[in-house]
């Protein structure tokens, strides 16, 4: 197994380093769920779908993402609160290139 870390500040503005492990498959929602840093019920609604944007976040460091597919760009041109760098956390998945990645979650809507 092995881990890359990932720090991800909160929506208390609550930094948080955590490892990742980039041989489940999981992304960055999943990430975030399962160390608890928002409350059950506010992120991860749709289930990874890109269809609620409960999983937003911002992209803080300057990793170069996959593209956004298009449903993934619907959802954003949606959302609520919306940056030049959104993502959609649930779209991002954990690979050894994104060691380092910082993002933020986006407000609660
Ligand atoms: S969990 Fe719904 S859009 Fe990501």
């Amino acid at each position: 197994m092995t881990d890359i870390k990932i720090t991800i500040i909160d929506r208390q503005g609550v930094k948080h380093e955590v490892d990742a492990p980039t041989d489940m498959n999981m992304n960055l929602m999943e990430i975030v769920r399962s160390y608890e840093l928002a409350p059950e019920g506010t992120i991860g609604i749709c289930g990874g779908m890109a269809m609620c944007a409960s999983c937003q976040c911002y992209v803080l460091s300057d990793h170069e993402l996959p593209e956004m597919s298009y449903d993934e760009d619907l959802m954003l041109a949606e959302a609520y609160n919306v940056k030049e760098n959104s993502r959609l956390g649930c779209q991002i998945f954990i690979k050894d290139e994104l060691n380092g990645l910082e993002v933020e979650l986006a407000p609660e809507v």
